[in-house]
């Protein structure tokens, strides 16, 4: 059986990455021209993907690059571990002695030290000097790319899930973050995320730390057309014919985000395969959706059983695409009350990312979740 097509959950490189073609262009030219950008989106649009690629194509050009990612970081002293290696990590095809020296003497308090595993490649370990001035070393950690680098090897740093460094130490560590990145002139970051609302209030709020402090990007679902196009290219590599009305179908379903397509193109593939199908149709399509939910059933329930009666009658209304959700016959229909309960059970949804705001509407993040509440609530 020759191998799936569709990939999900990953970064996804090479073939398996489609579109983005302009985004990509303003990101490489925004970081290369020495400005910083911050990039949000609901969660699975696509952009560490998107980011990877670009630093991809940016260390081809010669830029020193780092993928940093907040989600594992849980406290200072865990940033200032990991984004030391990190930063080793992109330095490790120099002269690795030199490189420990020069950390040991930019970074006051902290070791550095390396081991090789056994294809030759570096591993780094960094250590503590207990009771010293962690401050002074977390400056110096936040510096190293800047003291790194030079006119003729910039750096360009991509902070994943950048929204995170508010649990380190709230505002604190955000202002310090700021005020030494500012004096960074070899160095290009871009800050992105997966919780829209609270970036967009880093970058935008006058009294936020971040204020103006990056070009603003947002990253929309993926377009239709080029959805169909690789939906198409990637079945027919398979000899497998996929109308575009059935790609449209898969997209639909799949809510135009990048994640689900895959999901659900993978499934059906896998169920063409099975049933020597050479043509998809849409019972196919159907049968693919539902194994989908019940693969997924025990967590969707779980998620909705952990709801307040209130939110699981909001989450019926979402699932039925109720407009309007605060006028009276709404809130008739769907029993939601005051528009004070529904604003709360909003903000709830909304925080656990089960709901995004987009535009001025509330849509469901995963699109098959929205499919198990219209069928089970
Ligand atoms: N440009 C793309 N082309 C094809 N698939 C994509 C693309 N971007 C995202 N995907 C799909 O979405 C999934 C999630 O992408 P990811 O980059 O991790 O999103 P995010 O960082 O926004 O959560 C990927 O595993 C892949 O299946
Ligand atoms: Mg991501």
């Amino acid at each position: 059986m020759p191998s799936n097509p569709f990939k999900f959950g990953k970064i996804v490189y090479g073939e398996h990455f489609y579109n983005r073609d302009k985004e990509l262009a303003k990101i490489k030219a925004t970081l290369s021209s020495g400005n910083n950008v911050a990039l949000y989106a609901p969660r699975r649009y696509g952009k560490s993907s998107l980011v990877a690629k670009a630093l991809e194509e940016l260390e081809k050009e010669g830029y020193l690059c780092v993928h940093f990612d907040f989600m594992s970081v849980y406290s200072q002293k865990t940033f200032m571990e990991y984004y030391s290696k990190e930063i080793l990590n992109s330095q490790r095809r120099f002269d690795i002695k030199a490189v420990i020296s020069r950390f040991t003497s930019l970074v006051k308090n902290i070791k550095a030290s390396v081991s090789f595993d056994h294809t030759g490649n570096p591993e780094f370990t960094i250590s503590f000097i207990e009771n010293t001035n962690k401050e002074e070393s977390l400056i110096d950690i936040i510096n190293l790319p800047e003291q790194l680098a030079g006119e003729d090897q910039k750096y360009i740093i991509a902070f994943d899930e950048f929204q995170e460094i508010t649990k380190l130490n709230g505002e604190n560590f955000e202002k310090l973050l700021r005020s030494q990145l500012q004096k960074h002139e070899n160095v290009s970051y871009i800050f992105f995320g997966s919780k829209p609302h609270l970036l967009k209030d880093m970058f935008n709020n006058k009294n936020r730390a971040f204020y103006n402090a990056a070009y603003i990007m947002n990253l929309e679902k993926m377009a239709e057309q080029d959805s169909i196009s690789f939906l198409q290219n990637a079945f027919a590599s398979s000899e497998i014919t996929l109308s575009t009305d059935m790609a449209c179908y898969i997209i639909r379903k799949a809510d135009n985000i990048p994640y689900y397509i895959q999901f659900l193109a993978h499934q059906v593939w896998e169920f063409a395969m099975i049933h020597n199908n050479n043509t998809i149709e849409q019972p196919m399509v159907d049968d693919a959706l539902q194994s989908i939910l019940e693969l997924k059933n025990d967590y969707y329930w779980e998620l909705t059983n952990h709801q307040s009666n209130h939110r699981k009658k909001l989450l019926l209304a979402l699932s039925h695409d109720a407009k309007e959700l605060y006028s009276d016959a709404t809130s008739k229909k769907y029993e939601l009350g005051a528009a004070s309960s529904t604003q709360k059970s909003l903000d709830v949804l909304l925080n656990e990312g089960i709901i995004e705001k987009n535009m001025n509407n509330y849509e469901f993040a995963d699109p098959m979740y929205k499919t198990f509440i219209k069928h089970n609530l």
